[in-house]
């Protein structure tokens, strides 16, 4: 049709050829307003997400809400089968086995740090322990730490559980559940540090889950919280329409039978995010619905999404870092984690930034 136009325009009067373009571009462009607006049902959803990376969060975080695998509500104690590759298993009912229940009713803490950490691995807890782990208190706000662990799973695990029994007691910093502890497990360990806070620490503003590898400038954390929403509040580095892992020797990989959408909904990395203590008990219902995947920091990015909470951005740039970031006491001053080469610049990095002196 506008071909044709285009041929009688050299002989008629073009006014009629404008009115036709006008009106094609006019329909492609309620094409497109209708595309954006209509919420994505099942059958678009797909289509959707494959665009997705052109379009606005809304509505990709809309599509994979509408493809979520979804389970119907259980009691946690039906849910357990014999573990496949990539089964999850939770909900289930985990038995604390070290546990400090009255940690967050002594010390009143506003920020509590989750530090998950492997049972055998008591160098990284000491390392933690006399670096960030230490800084109890920032200006008048009481920070407390503890370590999430599950049942060590080598040979020599009864010498293991012994000492730490003896750790447990000498720190009273470890809390430990029984599932065993391995890197497919970890969204086992995050619920159960979620079911943790929400029985025994809700009174306590903030909690951070930070990996034991990191470093972590707890004066920056508690000054960037103080002006922080309170509740429906989880931030982080906040990974938006990330692309799903398909091939089998990614570390993440995810098959398309645990997890169909080519895009992740947005969620936090899991080197470091906080919360609001309102989150936990919302969390955990919802993990009851949402079919979990073995990668913890997507797991809550499917929860949050279910939940129609929004991830929220930090107030500035570079205040988390998963690229290792050059140390100067200036520029690490300014942030509230990075990961770092090794665990003797962590412990440096800690230790420098302590000293008197301006920081920049
Ligand atoms: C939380 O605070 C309330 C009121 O301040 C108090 O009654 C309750 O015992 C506290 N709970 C815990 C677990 O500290
Ligand atoms: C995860 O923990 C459960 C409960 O202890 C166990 O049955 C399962 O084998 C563990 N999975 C992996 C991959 O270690
Ligand atoms: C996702 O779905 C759940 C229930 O199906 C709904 O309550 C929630 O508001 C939805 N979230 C978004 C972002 O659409």
């Amino acid at each position: 049709m506008v071909e044709d136009c285009e041929k009688q325009s050299k002989r008629k009067s073009n006014s009629r050829c404008r009115s036709l373009r006008l009106y094609i571009i006019f329909t492609v462009f309620l094409l497109l307003f209708l595309c954006y607006y209509i919420i994505p049902n099942e059958m678009s959803a797909s289509w959707a997400l494959t665009v997705g990376l052109l379009f606005p969060e809304k509505f990709t975080t809309q599509a994979i809400n509408a493809s979520l695998n979804t389970v119907s509500a259980v009691t946690p104690s039906e849910r357990w089968k014999s573990p496949e590759p990539y089964y999850v298993a939770y909900p289930y009912k985990y038995n604390l086995i070290l546990n400090e229940p009255e940690k967050c009713q002594k010390e009143n803490p506003f920020v509590i740090l989750m530090v998950p950490v492997t049972p055998s691995n008591t160098a990284v807890r000491d390392a933690v322990r006399s670096t960030w782990g230490s800084e109890r208190l920032v200006g008048d706000k009481t920070v407390s730490v503890l370590f999430l662990l599950g049942l060590p799973t080598s040979e020599d695990r009864e010498t293991l559980q012994q000492n730490l029994l003896q750790e447990s007691e000498k720190h009273h910093d470890l809390i430990q559940n029984d599932f065993w502890d391995s890197y497919y497990n970890l969204t086992i360990k995050t619920m159960v540090m979620l079911e943790w806070l929400s029985v025994y620490c809700q009174n306590a503003s903030y909690a951070m889950k930070v990996d034991s590898d990191m470093f972590l400038n707890v004066k920056k954390l508690v000054d960037v919280l103080q002006s922080a929403p309170k509740h429906n509040y989880m931030t982080g580095l906040v990974e938006r329409k990330a692309v799903v892992l398909r091939n089998p020797s990614s570390k993440w990989y995810l098959p398309k039978t645990v997890y169909n959408p080519p895009l992740y909904p947005p969620y936090a990395l899991g080197l470091g995010y906080v919360f609001s203590l309102d989150l936990p008990e919302k969390l955990i219902k919802a993990a009851q619905r949402v079919r979990p995947v073995y990668i913890e920091d997507v797991f809550l990015g499917l929860c949050m999404t279910y939940l129609g909470i929004d991830l929220t951005d930090p107030p500035s740039g570079n205040l988390f870092n998963v690229f290792p970031v050059k140390y100067n006491r200036c520029s690490y001053s300014k942030l509230i984690a990075t990961t770092t080469h090794s665990m003797r610049d962590q412990v440096e990095f800690w230790k420098d930034l302590q000293r008197p002196g301006p920081y920049c």
